[in-house]
């Protein structure tokens, strides 16, 4: 069998090698149509940073593993086609700033189309809008003639910084088909192939539309649990109740679990926020007023939760932070990616350089992406990789990112460096405030009672 994925981004490469690895008498090619992304998948420095994709890809490459630029004759020889190209936001016209932009899905299933001689599985791996399916296969049967498409859908649930081993031990993989023999027979073939490697009871079949709802219903909900934790971590700092304890409690309650309640500076990520607002759109366009109020919510809380931060740091340190070195620890959207899609760190960034702060920003696998979300601000930010340096004459320090080597580092040493009083605000809950506040820091936690000095 010959499997094509259309799109060789966070999704498509890690999803792609994966099943290159696990079955190897598959023949797996990944198109793209930015070649130094290709070119830089068949490096030895991947486009990405994934802990564990590097050992994948290389057993892989070029024994059942592909990358390549010409989609249309990779189109032509392939069974099956995995669509995970992007989706942004729009951000022109109707539903400018919440509707996902379909053009390049569009593009993409006329390509197919157009180069397809025999009959082909088309499988949506992007995140979409439900009923995307059904306008693929309008496009698809728009040709008229005798190949036949079946659109199924895939939803891919992996996190970032830890996608190898979410696509080795998946919770579940869901395929949404038609209820009908060509249909069956594609999911079939799809759950084959996760098979290889997955427990069948954890490949679930579903309806091709309750598969698309389920990738956004999964993304708000996990969303929501953010948004929830971060709106009592504002009522926490009120009234002396600890964020921590408070996640503790209720997360010990197992139909309530312990996941996703930690507090912090705001969830970031290409889907969050993308996938909600596609939500809350769909939502209006079928005339469902209060259920797309209700979503929209967990994102507008998000933003909130960033301002407060920024207004925190200001009030915290005079009511001025003009001319202030303020270093920030961490600028990626969470530990383990260089990704800073829609991270927190972006928006913070952006208010205390408004605020005409000195910004330093510091971070193991992001600065390359922070200098280009920041670009514009041209020198009034400054790139630094030893967070020593970074903080070195700061008035605080701001963490951003749960990255494990910030808890390690010799606080003695940076305190010792700063201008005083010197702050630390913990973005993340993630080091040990009481020894901060040993070492002399005032200390502000997400959610927690204030440790200060003055
Ligand atoms: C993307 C979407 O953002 C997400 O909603 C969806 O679930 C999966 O696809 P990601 O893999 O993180 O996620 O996106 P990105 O890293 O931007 O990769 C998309 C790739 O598609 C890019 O490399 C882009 O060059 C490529 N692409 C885009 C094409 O090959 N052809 C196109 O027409 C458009
Ligand atoms: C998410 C989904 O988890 C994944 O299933 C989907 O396929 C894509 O979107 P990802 O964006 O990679 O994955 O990261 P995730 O681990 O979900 O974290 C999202 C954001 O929420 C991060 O900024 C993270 O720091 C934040 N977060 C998460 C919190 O602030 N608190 C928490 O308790 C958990």
């Amino acid at each position: 069998m010959n499997i094509l994925c259309i799109g060789a981004g966070y999704v498509g490469g890690p999803t792609m090698a994966m099943i290159a690895l696990k079955c190897p008498e598959v023949k797996v090619t990944v198109v793209d149509i930015n070649a130094a992304r290709i070119a830089a998948w068949q490096s030895d420095s991947l486009p990405i940073y994934e802990p564990g994709l590097q050992e994948v890809v290389r057993a892989c490459l070029g024994r059942n593993l592909f990358f390549s630029t010409d989609v249309d004759a990779a189109i032509a020889a392939a069974d099956m086609i995995f669509v995970s190209v992007n989706t942004p936001t729009k951000t022109f016209g109707q539903g400018a700033g919440r509707a996902a932009d379909l053009q390049y899905w569009e593009k993409t299933a006329r390509q197919i189309l157009a180069n397809s001689k025999t009959d082909k599985i088309v499988v949506e791996k992007s995140t979409l809008p439900v009923r995307t399916a059904a306008a693929m296969q309008r496009i698809l049967d728009s040709g008229g003639g005798d190949v036949k498409f079946e659109v199924l859908s895939n939803p891919e649930f992996l996190a970032e910084g830890t996608a190898i081993k979410d696509l080795q031990n998946p919770d579940r993989v869901l395929i949404g088909g038609h209820d009908t023999d060509a249909g069956r027979r594609a999911v079939a073939a799809l759950v084959d192939v996760y098979a290889h490697w997955v427990p069948r009871e954890r490949i679930l079949t579903s309806n091709v539309w309750s598969s698309e709802l389920s990738k956004l219903a999964a993304n708000a909900f996990l969303a929501q649990r953010v948004s929830s934790i971060n709106a009592l971590s504002a009522l926490c700092e009120a009234t002396e109740a600890d964020v921590c304890e408070v996640s503790r409690a209720i997360g010990m309650d197992s139909r309530i679990g312990a996941k996703f309640l930690n507090a912090s500076v705001g969830f970031g990520g290409s889907c969050f926020k993308k996938d909600i607002l596609n939500l809350v759109y769909l939502c209006e366009t079928y005339g469902l007023t209060e259920v797309a109020a209700y979503w929209q919510q967990v994102v507008s809380m998000n933003d909130y939760q960033q301002d407060r931060f920024v207004r925190n740091m200001l009030s915290r340190m005079f009511n001025t932070v003009s001319g202030k070195r303020i270093a920030l620890f961490g600028f990626a959207f969470k530990k383990d990616t260089g990704d800073t899609r829609e991270s927190p760190a972006i928006r913070i960034a952006r208010q205390l350089v408004e605020e005409r702060a000195q910004v330093v920003i510091s971070d193991p696998k992001a600065l390359a992406n922070a200098k280009v979300d920041l670009r514009d601000l041209g020198d009034r930010v400054q790139y630094e990789s030893d967070p020593y340096a970074a903080a070195e004459g700061a008035h605080a320090i701001a963490l951003m990112t749960e990255w494990d080597c910030y808890a390690t580092l010799d606080y003695q040493r940076i305190y010792d460096r700063m201008m005083k009083p010197a702050s630390f605000f913990d973005g993340r809950n993630r080091l040990d405030h009481a020894a901060l506040y040993q070492i002399g820091f005032n200390v502000y936690g997400i959610g927690k009672t204030a440790l200060s000095h003055l």
